[in-house]
Order: structure tokens, then C-alpha cells, then sequence
């Protein structure tokens, strides 16, 4: 059962224990509440006393179970428990939309996938270009998710670092790659042509190192998005890739970690957050422990993020 539910909840053993403890105490804090409350009301009638008690505990149920989420840190789990609740029964519409808008100057993020922002394709067939320069397992799992797709297809694999993984993948999956040199990248074209040559409707970056050069930016505004694994705005910017940001994570005392998709913009993970998800952060944990729960997250939230938004076919 305990193994149903945390998959059911993509949890770990420690944080379905904090779940459990918080829904415990959530619940006898409710009932508490609920019954002290109950003695302003002086009711007589023992069915009418019961049904008003039923109303006040349901009100107050939430309330409790998130302000126990925070002492066990497992907020973000409880916020969008009860919003998915919400929803089922009828009022998720509102909270739902209040909380997941994203604004350009209001970077806030949305533990489901759920309204995010489409981006307009023009044919019937969407073009994905994955630029990786790694080993290539988020790339794996886009691939694998649109493989049989009939509107949505990674159809360019770009790449900056000769022998690297990624390249691999793209040649087993027949998919045409692009292995691309400095100089042109950054002050040639950028490959524009290629890409439009292809045409790319979305750019995924997967690991890709370089910084995208700003006519690559302005030419495909709003269609670039990377994965970030950490919390963005914490622990991103210049020379935070792969263990350096987990190590980053790590030092400075964090109990919580997890994965960040977001707009490319001219700056390093500065764009607007479109997604994130969190994992706990253990305590012996090491930079390679880490990066291996958050790749999890990673392989599970980029390929459905992405599919939301593109957007149904056309
Ligand atoms: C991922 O952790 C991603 O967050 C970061 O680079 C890593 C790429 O890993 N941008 P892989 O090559 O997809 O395995």
C-alpha cells in the first residue's frame, strides 16, 4: 500500500512519512478545532449539531492540513493537493486559474501542468529541435514521449561536443544532427538557417552549455525552453551546470531542491518560469545523490511539459 502511494504520489519513503504525519495531525488539529468552535454555538437538536460540525470540519480541514504541511515541509505537496481536491469538487477552476497566471514580472511557478502558455504552431506538423551536449537522457525521454506522435516531432538534434552521448541517440534514432562549431555559432548566423531550413518551431535545450547567442533569441522569442535542475531564481546564472549546482544546493543548507522549465531569454536562467517540481533534499546527500532524484523529476515532467505547451494540433 505505502509503495502504491508513493508512486501514486511521486514521493520518496521520507516525504510519504512526512505526508502521513501531516494528515494525522492535519486531521486531529481539525477535529480539535472543529469541536471547541462548536461550544459557541449552543445547538440542541443532535442531527443539526452533527451536520453543522460535518460543514465546519470540511472548511477547516484544509486549513489545518497546510498550516502542518509547513512545520513538515511539504507545503507545495499539500497546496496542490488540495487544489486538485478543489477542482474535483468543483471550485479548482478559480483557485487554479488565481494561481498558476504567468506574468512577465510575476515569476511564479505551478507544481501541475496545467495552464501554461501555448505556443502558436503553423502547420499541421511541429518541429522540435533538442540541443544537448551531454549524455543525452532528457533527449531520450522527448524522444521516446513524441515517438509516435503524428503532430509533434524532435526533428534536429544539435549538438556542440564531438563523441558526446546525445550523439549517439540521435544517430540509433535516426533522427539528422547537427554538430556545430564555435565560431558560427556564436558569430556567424547561429544556425538560423538550418533551423528554419527545418522548420523548427520549438527549440529544447537539454543540457546544451553554450549561452544561445541573442539573434537565436530574438529570431525564436518565446520558443525556446530549457530544464534547470534546481529551484530557479536560487542557483542559477553563469558556471551552474550540472554537479556544480547540486554541490551549490547542498552548501547552502537546503532542505528542498527540484527541476525549473522556463523561456530562454539574453540572460542565463533568467527567463519566465513556466514549470517547477520539487524533491527533498536529504541529508547525506552528495551532488551525485541529488542529481539522480532530480533527474527523475526531470524525465517525468520535460517531455509532458513540453507536449503542454505546444498544444493540441491544429
Ligand atoms: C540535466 O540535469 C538538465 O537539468 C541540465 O543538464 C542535464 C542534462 O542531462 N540542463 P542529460 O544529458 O539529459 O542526461
Amino acid at each position: 500500500m505505502f509503495q502504491r502511494l508513493q508512486q501514486k504520489w511521486k514521493v520518496n519513503g521520507l516525504q510519504l512519512l512526512l505526508i502521513l504525519c501531516t494528515f494525522a495531525i492535519g486531521g486531529s488539529l481539525t477535529g480539535f478545532a472543529g469541536k471547541k468552535l462548536m461550544n459557541f454555538f449552543s445547538i440542541e437538536q443532535r442531527w443539526l449539531w452533527v451536520i453543522i460540525y460535518i460543514i465546519l470540519i470540511t472548511i477547516l480541514w484544509p486549513f489545518s492540513v497546510l498550516l502542518v504541511s509547513v512545520f513538515f515541509g511539504q507545503y507545495a505537496f499539500f497546496k496542490s493537493y488540495i487544489r486538485k481536491i478543489g477542482k474535483r469538487i468543483g471550485i479548482g477552476k478559480t483557485i487554479n486559474n488565481r494561481q498558476t497566471t504567468i506574468g512577465n514580472d510575476q515569476k511564479k511557478a505551478n507544481d501541475q501542468h496545467e495552464a501554461i502558455p501555448l505556443i502558436t504552431h503553423h502547420s499541421s506538423l511541429t518541429n522540435i529541435a533538442i540541443f544537448a551536449s551531454g549524455a543525452g537522457s532528457n533527449a531520450q525521454k522527448i524522444i521516446d514521449h513524441f515517438r509516435n506522435s503524428n503532430h509533434i516531432k524532435v526533428s534536429l538534434i544539435v549538438c556542440n561536443k564531438p563523441g558526446a552521448g546525445i550523439l549517439s541517440i540521435a544517430d540509433r534514432e535516426g533522427i539528422p544532427a547537427l554538430l556545430i562549431d564555435k565560431e558560427k555559432f556564436f558569430r556567424g548566423n547561429a544556425y538560423m538557417d538550418e533551423l528554419k531550413e527545418k522548420k523548427i518551431d520549438l527549440i529544447v535545450l537539454a543540457g546544451f552549455l553554450w549561452k544561445i547567442p541573442d539573434e537565436l533569441i530574438k529570431a525564436f522569442r518565446g520558443k525556446i525552453i530549457n530544464i534547470h535542475p534546481a529551484l530557479l531564481p536560487k542557483h542559477g546564472g553563469k558556471g551552474m551546470y550540472g554537479n556544480y549546482v547540486h554541490e551549490a544546493v547542498i552548501k547552502a543548507g537546503e532542505k528542498e531542491s527540484g527541476i525549473t522549465i522556463h523561456y530562454v531569454d539574453e540572460h542565463y536562467d533568467n527567463g519566465d518560469i513556466i514549470f517547477q517540481a520539487r524533491c527533498p533534499v536529504l541529508e547525506n546527500d552528495t551532488a551525485e545523490s541529488l542529481a539522480q532524484r532530480i533527474h527523475v523529476l526531470e524525465h517525468i515532467h520535460y517531455p509532458a511539459i513540453i507536449e503542454k505547451i505546444l498544444g493540441p494540433a491544429k
